[in-house]
């Protein structure tokens, strides 16, 4: 049987602080900050929704934190140039291991899926503008079952929609609570650790594997 490589998508495909240029363009050198504390609470807000179970898309939560982000910051912003950030959003650019790192698993006959809190489309949308959709087998949202990761339930989905066994199935994620949350549900994990700065939860959970990116894989995972 196959084995299938389950990848989170934003943080770990695509660089979500790729916003900071567009960033620097309208707010100067606060940039790299505003745009940390945009992503941290685009994530607080998902985990509170999933516990409160008041699902929004993962849109909303993004688009929530930028105001959030722009109050903190005081920093007033037109409509139009929010509208400008949402929009880098959608195309954000996929970090320069990604395209060569997923041809050679998929040359090797892994099965591969994209694994997201963003809906199908939104995902879909940035894979194909990033260039990388051809190399995935398919697009698993949790937008299905209006919950977040790192509820199991999403873990519970993803092998459900991917029909694979979790014995058969690696979470690839540089977010250390979705590795977590993959492990806890039985599901190995390799930790995308980019940057040695990338600190991992201190919860007692390791990652199954750790790489510093996607081309190290297939040596660390084995044969498919
Ligand atoms: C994703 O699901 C968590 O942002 C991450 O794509």
């Amino acid at each position: 049987m196959s084995v299938t490589l389950a990848f989170d998508v934003y943080g770990t495909l695509i660089d979500t602080h790729a916003v900071v240029s567009k960033l620097e363009e309208l707010i100067g050198d606060k940039a790299a900050e505003f745009s940390q504390t945009w992503r941290d609470k685009q994530l607080e807000y998902s985990f509170r929704r999933g516990l409160m179970r008041q699902y929004q898309t993962f849109a909303i939560c993004t688009m929530h934190a930028l105001e959030y982000t722009c109050s903190y910051y005081k920093v007033s912003l037109a409509p139009e140039q929010k509208d400008q950030l949402l929009n880098c959003y959608k195309t954000l650019a996929a970090f320069k291991d990604v395209k060569d790192g997923l041809r050679r698993l998929k040359v090797a006959n892994y099965k591969l899926y994209a694994f997201s809190n963003g809906t199908a489309e939104a995902v879909e949308n940035l894979l194909e503008a990033a260039g990388i959709r051809d190399l995935f087998d398919g697009v698993v949202s949790v937008d299905d079952i209006k919950t977040f990761k790192p509820d199991p339930a999403v873990y519970s989905h993803l092998l459900h929609k991917t029909a694979a066994l979790a014995s058969n199935t690696w979470l690839i994620s540089s977010n250390p609570f979705d590795v977590i949350g993959a492990i806890s549900c039985g599901i190995r994990a390799a930790w995308v650790q980019r940057s040695k700065d990338a600190i991992f939860d201190p919860w007692g959970v390791e990652p199954t594997i750790v790489v510093d990116s996607l081309e190290q894989l297939q040596q660390k995972i084995g044969e498919p």
